[in-house]
């Protein structure tokens, strides 16, 4: 997946479309490029790595027209190198690409057959040779395209420029997200409404099969079947100031001490505070007659998930399917008719999660998204949107996001239960209590990490950390996990703590870390004795607890304090030790905090 953008635009663009480009780093930072129009001629300027190289290719050799295209690209066919940089083009056509075509292979054996010379691995210049074929053949530019997108199969938003005419460019959509911007006298797409702030918030999104044509004077729509059809302009209330780190070091950092801030945000759409009960929006189902809810979400969205099953379950006495997005549809599960799928996305944009609602949806489910971007496509296909309110989410390792999911989920499986009665008034009172202490008892804890960037030289030097965790908590510990490896690049697993004899205990010895998430909850015994376990074979353990350290039983090698919160909001609470552990970590071993190797924020290609 990646990031593009275009501007037809009353003076040179260049400038602009790194600007925009910049916003959209979050899809993908291996390379970028932009081209444009020069007095009828296509020429580009493409780098590896992040955009800075970018700019420093434009200033050796500035490009001067006033219609362009840009690329940040996320690598899937091709390494990431200059030869396989976005934009790329003919003497005719330059196309950028956000997808994955999924015949290009067929199309470049048919291609290459008719004299048609390929210069990358990927799959996109399919896309560049097939409209360059359509215009050699006399078609005009959007004939062409019309022509091409009828033999494409995958998903695709492309941005499309043409030698000789300065006033046209051509957006098509299929599976992946694209904005058109509208300016006075000037006209914009782009993958998303924040990568235009800049220049408009005057916005139309394109539809599933929409393909447009722009000119300076406006955009001519046409659906897949070739319809010319009306999109409606709305006014986005994406943010034209690109978000800052503030005081703090890397935007991970920023997000991790926004956490009680946002998560009061996110609770009080949910909960009435003064009447200490759930608010909960209309999901236009009765909650009181669901008998099942399929939940739905890729990594840490799906370990927010994942806790919302245990809390679904245990609250609302209501059987939770939970699954990772990329697998629910290809098993074909059965699903009730009339039943709740539930799907949870920082972005709203993941493919696995956005084809797996797809699939939920034809199956007669009634959908709700959990969702921190409310324009986004999950939210807009979704019956009932609930929004997080995290705020733009930078950091590429999710930290507010996930806290924020989880207080979402921890109110709609009170609203169910309430709904189904398997909670009493005192009981909701209780909950919704213990979730309005959270912002305050995070707020404590992010008061002092001495204890995490000393434990980050003791984790530095390890090769395997294990994270166990228990009951609600071994999400966290899944996370946990999932953390570290994300921005360290050490090789870490989460695992249920009584997973731990059956298998992964063959992997201790001295040098293997074990990060133990043991509250003092009604599992605290349990915990205990596999963390002995772990005593018994040399490991070194980490004990996060609001436990006395001595109620371990063993030596320690390093013991994090964690206050004394309910047991049902502990996955809130003990999120941001793991959280703090993976950044301090990654920082004293120096790896790209925010934009970590190989990651990209956003993930729209399955
Ligand atoms: O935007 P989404 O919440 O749908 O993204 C899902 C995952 O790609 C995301 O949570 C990913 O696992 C994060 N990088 C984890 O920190």
């Amino acid at each position: 997946m990646c990031g593009i953008v275009g501007i037809l635009g009353s003076k040179p663009v260049a400038e602009d479309l790194v600007e925009a480009l910049r916003r959209l780093e979050y899809r993908g930072y291996d390379s970028a490029g932009v081209a444009t129009v020069e007095n009828g001629h296509l020429e580009r300027r493409r780098a590896e790595g992040k955009l800075r190289n970018l700019e420093t290719a434009l200033r050796a050799e500035p490009l001067t027209g006033t219609t362009g295209i840009g690329h940040t690209r996320w690598a899937t066919h091709g390494k990431p190198t200059v030869r396989n940089a976005h934009p790329h083009m003919s003497a005719k056509v330059s196309v950028v690409h956000n997808g994955i075509i999924e015949n290009y292979r067929e199309l470049k054996a048919e291609l290459t057959a008719k004299g048609h010379k390929f210069e990358s691995d990927t799959d996109t210049e399919a896309v560049v040779h097939l409209v360059t074929d359509g215009l050699d053949n006399g078609l005009a530019p959007a004939d062409a395209v019309k022509a091409a997108l009828r033999h494409l199969t995958g998903a695709f938003a492309l941005g499309i420029i043409f030698a000789g005419h300065d006033d046209l460019m051509i957006a098509a959509r299929q599976g992946s997200p694209l904005a058109l911007g509208h300016g006075d006298g000037e006209m914009y797409l782009g993958s998303d409404a924040i990568a235009l702030a800049p220049f408009t918030d005057r916005i139309t999104y394109l539809e599933e099969g929409d393909w447009a044509v722009l000119t300076r004077g406006g955009a001519e729509i046409f659906d897949r079947a070739g319809h010319r059809v009306a999109r409606q302009i709305i006014k986005s209330s994406a943010n034209s100031l690109l978000v800052d780190k503030g005081n703090h070091r890397h935007f991970m950092a920023k997000e991790i001490h926004e956490q009680p801030q946002v998560i009061s945000q996110t609770l009080a759409a949910y909960i009435d505070m003064a009447k200490s009960a759930i608010d909960y929006p209309d999901l236009g189902i009765d909650l009181g007659d669901i008998t099942r809810v399929t939940i739905s979400a890729c990594g840490t969205a799906y370990y927010a998930g994942l806790v919302g099953k245990y809390w679904i379950e245990r609250v609302a006495r209501v059987p939770v399917e939970i699954d990772i997005a990329s697998e629910l549809r290809y098993r074909e599960a059965p699903l009730p008719k009339g039943g709740l799928a539930v799907f949870v996305s920082q972005s709203g944009e993941t493919a696995d999660t956005l084809a797996t609602l797809r699939y939920c949806k034809a199956e007669g489910q009634r959908i709700a998204s959990i969702v921190n971007v409310r324009t986004s496509t999950i939210a807009r296909e979704s019956d009932a949107a609930l929004p997080t309110l995290a705020g733009p989410e930078i950091g590429v390792a999710s930290t507010k996001a996930f806290t924020c999911q989880l207080s979402a989920l921890a109110c709609l499986a009170i609203a169910i239960g309430r709904a189904k009665g398997t909670i009493s008034a005192e009981k909701e009172s209780e909950l919704v209590t213990a979730l309005a202490e959270v912002p305050r008892i995070i707020a404590g804890m992010l008061t002092d990490e001495s204890p995490y960037e000393e434990l980050a030289q003791h984790l530095s030097k390890a090769r395997d950390v294990l994270y166990l965790g228990r009951g609600i908590n071994y999400p966290i510990a899944l996370e946990g996990a999932l953390k570290l490896k994300e921005i360290s690049y050490l090789h870490a697993e989460g695992y249920a703590a009584g997973e731990l004899k059956h298998g992964p205990i063959a992997l201790i010895d001295e040098n293997v870390p074990v990060i133990v998430v043991a509250p003092e909850d009604e599992l605290f015994e349990k915990t205990i004795s596999n963390l002995q376990e772990v005593a018994a074979r040399g490991g070194q353990i980490i004990l996060i607890s609001d436990a006395e350290p001595e109620l371990a039983g063993c030596k320690l090698a390093a013991y994090i304090r964690v206050p004394h919160a309910h047991a049902f909001t502990n996955p809130l609470v003990y999120a941001v030790p793991i959280q703090l552990i993976a950044y301090h970590t990654a920082v004293f071993m120096g790896t790209d905090v925010d934009q970590p190797r190989n990651l990209a924020k956003s993930v729209t290609v399955e």
